[in-house]
């Protein structure tokens, strides 16, 4: 059987700190193909976050094994683009500039792939803002210049922790839409972490429920709708799915409705 390009086997995290031992997740197995969209919601302290500093390598595993295309992740990897939570920028530089700091860490050739930066901030609504400062963008404008920084070398696998957390409703739609359609022309494999069950189901070719921590994978739904999705032509399957996943976060305690 072919190898799926990232691969989860039984990965445990369990942090040593000074008041004994937390165990953020546990019994992790997941398989994500090449391509392929997949968004974890789970509540807060599952160890989301954690499985996503794992994959890249940024924390160590303390059981099971994490492979991508084949190789073991026991080092940080090179090969993604991460968009944390928070857009961390550096002020004295400018939006392409920090676009460009992914190509000058990398040494990276700069000419190009300022072209690339620039297509990017374009399709992400940010033309005319290249030559601007942090200090000038909105938190929404702060965002989409980490996701274009994510992407500008071109990585194989683009890794999201609630990049759309501290945003406006609206914003939040807005930039859902953008990531769609930057996904449907690259076809980047991509895991997209998430509070919001709308937004998982929206975006994602599988949803991974999880439990409250110790952190454990409870189901997996497959989302079949077909793209571009539309949030002002949501079909009804789209509210069964998320209907579904609610209907998991209650039995777990999770969500309570009365
Ligand atoms: N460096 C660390 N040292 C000790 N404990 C940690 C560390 N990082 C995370 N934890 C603990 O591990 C658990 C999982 O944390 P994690 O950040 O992965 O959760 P999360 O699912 O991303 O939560 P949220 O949705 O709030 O971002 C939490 O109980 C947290 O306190
Ligand atoms: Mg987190």
């Amino acid at each position: 059987m072919e190898q799926p390009y990232i691969r989860l086997q039984n990965v445990a995290k369990v942090y040593e700190t000074r008041n004994g031992a937390v165990e953020a997740c546990a019994e992790v197995n997941l398989d994500i193909r090449e391509s392929e969209f997949v968004a974890i919601v789970g509540p807060s302290g599952c160890g989301k976050t954690t499985i996503l500093k794992m994959l890249a390598g940024l924390v160590p595993y303390s059981r099971g094994t994490i492979t991508v295309g084949g190789r073991a992740v026991d080092r940080p990897q090179t090969d993604v683009g991460i968009v944390f939570q928070d857009a961390i920028m550096l002020d004295w530089r400018t939006v392409l500039g920090n676009v460009m700091l992914q190509i000058d860490i990398r040494r990276m050739d700069r000419a190009k792939h300022q072209s690339v930066a620039l297509g990017l901030l374009e399709q992400t609504g940010l033309a005319g803002f290249e030559h601007k400062k942090p200090y000038e963008l909105s938190g929404g404008m702060r965002q989409r210049v980490s996701i274009c920084r994510a992407l500008v070398h071109d990585p194989p696998l683009l890794l999201m922790d609630e990049p759309f957390g501290a945003l406006d409703a609206l914003t939040r739609e807005q930039i859902s839409m953008d990531i769609q359609r930057i996904w449907m022309d690259r076809r980047k494999t991509a895991l997209h972490i998430t509070h919001s069950i709308p937004e998982a189901v929206l975006l994602a070719d599988r949803v991974v429920v999880m439990s409250p921590r110790p952190g454990r994978i409870v189901e997996i739904i497959d989302i079949d709708l077909p793209r571009p999705r539309r949030l002002d032509k949501l079909p009804q399957k789209f509210n069964d799915y998320a209907g579904r996943i609610r209907d998991i976060f209650k039995s777990k305690g999770v969500l309570a409705m009365d």
